[in-house]
């Protein structure tokens, strides 16, 4: 039998994690209020990409994949990748180079078009009759297909599981009172072996409007902490001219590796 003096300690853990849970979430609520309510609808990213405001894109692989694929492959040959919000991140083809397959989804047709024609691949284009409106666009040569269509109409019902994730640009781009949304279909997303490669960043939320929008590592440990473990595998200094422009005095990269807990 348990006697009352456990029975009150036990319950005394209970309400001091209770009042730390939600100590930590009025934290991160706290640090999230800035951006809170900044929205960016869809159309405003296909005026960018029409104007060429396309700042984000990189002409070359990523340095934090780069520097860390060996973390994602864990050994592994012949990973299916998923890139969220893919824009045109060359990072794909160097994925298909080694022998991977890609599946993106980017809602810009001009995007996904200008990555097979920069990268001279031709390809193929159809639509996808589960979701209306939405195309894939296929490589003759790779492995790489990218959905052109709203990402939150994409499933695993249209492509299964992946066993890895490159989230560059993306769980920083979409709209910050999207984020639960984004994770749960993230996490839908994941099989029971992927490594979920996730690039955040710091930087003071009162200094400018996003996006990029600012992602403390409090608010990812709330987001897939439940479901999965995760491991901050690099953190640099990012700041550059660009940045200072926008009136940030220090924007930190940090990489995150995600992966399920195993049950
Ligand atoms: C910041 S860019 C990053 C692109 C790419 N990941 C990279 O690293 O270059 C975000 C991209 O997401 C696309 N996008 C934004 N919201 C989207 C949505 N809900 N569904 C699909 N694509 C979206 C935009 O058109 C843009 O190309």
């Amino acid at each position: 039998m348990w006697d009352s003096e456990f029975l009150l300690r036990v319950l005394w853990l209970v309400v001091c994690q209770a009042a730390a849970g939600s100590w930590s979430q009025a934290n991160i609520t706290s640090m999230l209020a800035p951006q809170a309510d900044r929205v960016m609808v869809l159309g405003e990213w296909e005026e960018r990409w029409q104007a060429d405001r396309i700042g984000f894109h990189q002409p070359q692989v990523h340095k934090m994949l780069e520097s860390n694929i060996d973390k994602v492959l864990a050994g592994r040959t012949g990973v299916r990748f998923f890139f969220p919000l893919c824009g045109k991140a060359v990072d794909m083809k160097w994925l298909a180079d080694m022998g991977h397959s890609v599946v993106g989804v980017e809602i810009s047709e001009k995007a996904v078009k200008q990555f097979f024609e920069e990268n001279n691949m031709t390809y193929s284009e159809e639509p996808v009759p589960a979701i209306p409106g939405a195309k894939v666009y296929k490589s003759s040569e790779r492995n790489i297909s990218l959905y052109q269509c709203d990402l939150y109409n994409f499933s695993s019902s249209i492509e299964g599981e992946f066993g890895a994730i490159w989230d560059r640009g993306s769980l920083v781009a979409i709209n910050p009172r999207d984020r639960e949304k984004y994770a749960a279909l993230i996490m839908s997303l994941m099989a029971k072996d992927c490594r979920y490669l996730l690039d955040t960043l710091l930087y003071n939320p009162e200094l400018y409007t996003g996006p990029p929008f600012f992602v403390p590592d409090e608010q990812v440990h709330s987001l897939f902490g439940n479901s999965c473990d995760m491991e901050l595998l690099q953190s640099v200094d990012a700041l550059t001219d660009r940045h200072r422009a926008w009136g940030l005095d220090y924007l930190t990269e940090n990489v995150h590796l995600i992966t399920p807990k195993s049950v």
